[in-house]
């Protein structure tokens, strides 16, 4: 039978897996292991494993099936009020637009000058017409507010009973935090179950922005803001930040295949398991795993690349042990020490020709984590 995929070729180098005609082989996957495999034939494909959980935030998104030219389909309990209130205010500002220009084009052609036409005597007074322009308005006005105001204090007023996550945002990364401590840079949610943000940052101005759940929340550094919604539907839908950041707000939780933070809903018990097999992986990694782990999940890849090249930072790869220049024209020895000390003081022993963007990770990475991160660098020499 042809192959169902088009096969890329692979580095020949890699750790394949070769497999005789008729012989069955037995493998056991690690979490995150990649393993190279060829066929006799030549035709070479990785086999990839993932957590249930990973396999979810890979999904493609949903916010393009479904919805409209305008919008995405709500998954929220609570957004229908408001896109009723955002088709509302569409429709009026139209029908208004529409009849105002069309009578600005009409009266133009209508009383045009001409030669033997003579200006008509216009009046200066009608009670009739004055009295119907500023009902109408002033109607339509009162009902714009009532509808506005009353949707506006449900979307800020969550529920007593909510799941509440943390929520922290810095260049260029999500952190979320859940009641168990499990730290993750996708956000994770139950279905049918309200959800409280409680979020804030660690440098400039953020926005949490999930569209399918009509919430666009600024984040602001030294300050807490609250965002919560009513998730109806499970799936993966996309999130983003809406608040320019720097070079990276694009890029603002991008993954290192080049994939984006996302939001998933979880059907009823996922978000449970989730939890729990989350918080049991992070105590059983190995410290490479660990920091290769962290240096996407803390976003030390939206600045730092581990292929040699420069980004915002320096790369991670080949100069550890090595003596590197710092911007004061002395010297240093890349070594355990040092990366500690960049990790908590990013200052401290700046290199040169980079800016001075990092934040201290001081208190968000615990010892094992920051022995992790070292691990993973020693690991790339
Ligand atoms: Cu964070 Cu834009």
């Amino acid at each position: 039978m042809p192959p169902t995929v088009d096969l890329a070729p692979d580095k020949p180098t890699g750790a394949g897996l070769e497999v005789a005609a008729g012989h069955t082989r037995c493998v056991r996957f690690n979490a995150d292991g990649v393993f190279l495999v060829h066929s006799r034939s030549g035709q070479h494909a990785a086999i990839t494993a993932r957590q249930w959980y990973d396999i979810l935030v890979n999904k493609e998104v949903e916010d393009l099936k479904g919805g409209n030219f305008w919008m995405p389909k709500a998954v929220n309990l609570t957004a229908d009020d408001s896109d009723l209130m955002y088709y509302a205010v569409l429709g009026l500002s139209l029908f208004f637009f529409v009849g105002i220009a069309g009578a600005v084009v009409y009266f133009c052609i209508r009383y045009r000058h001409r030669p033997g036409h003579k200006p008509e005597p216009s009046p200066a007074h009608n009670d009739a017409l004055e009295i119907t322009w500023t009902v109408i308005p002033t109607i339509i006005c009162v009902f714009l507010f009532y509808y506005g105001w009353n949707t506006y204090v449900r979307v800020v007023t969550p529920p007593t009973k909510a799941v509440e996550i943390n929520v922290l945002a810095w260049r260029w990364n999500w952190q979320f935090t859940h009641s168990n401590g499990v730290q993750d840079s996708d956000l994770h949610v139950p279905v049918n179950t309200p959800v409280r943000l409680v979020m804030t940052s660690k440098d400039v101005l953020h926005s949490f922005y999930a569209p399918v759940m009509r919430v666009k929340q600024d984040i602001i550094p030294r300050r807490y803001t609250y965002a919560w919604f009513f998730p109806t539907k499970p799936g993966t839908y996309r999130l983003t930040c809406a608040e320019y950041c720097g070079t990276n707000h694009s890029q603002m939780g991008i993954t290192n295949d080049g994939r984006r933070a996302v939001l998933v809903v979880h059907k009823p018990g996922d978000y449970e398991r989730y939890l729990s097999d989350k918080a049991a992986l992070s105590l059983n990694m190995n410290p490479v795993d660990l920091g290769r782990t962290l240096y996407e999940k803390k976003g030390c890849n939206a600045c730092h690349t581990v292929d040699g090249s420069a980004r915002v930072g320096p790369t991670f790869s080949h100069d550890f042990g090595t003596m590197v220049p710092l911007s004061d024209g002395s010297q240093v020895k890349m070594d355990e020490n040092y990366i500690r000390e960049s990790v908590i003081y990013p200052q401290a022993k700046a290199r040169p020709g980079y800016p001075p963007s990092m934040p201290s990770f001081e208190g968000q990475l615990k010892d094992k984590e920051i022995e992790g991160i070292i691990a993973y660098i020693k690991s790339l020499q």
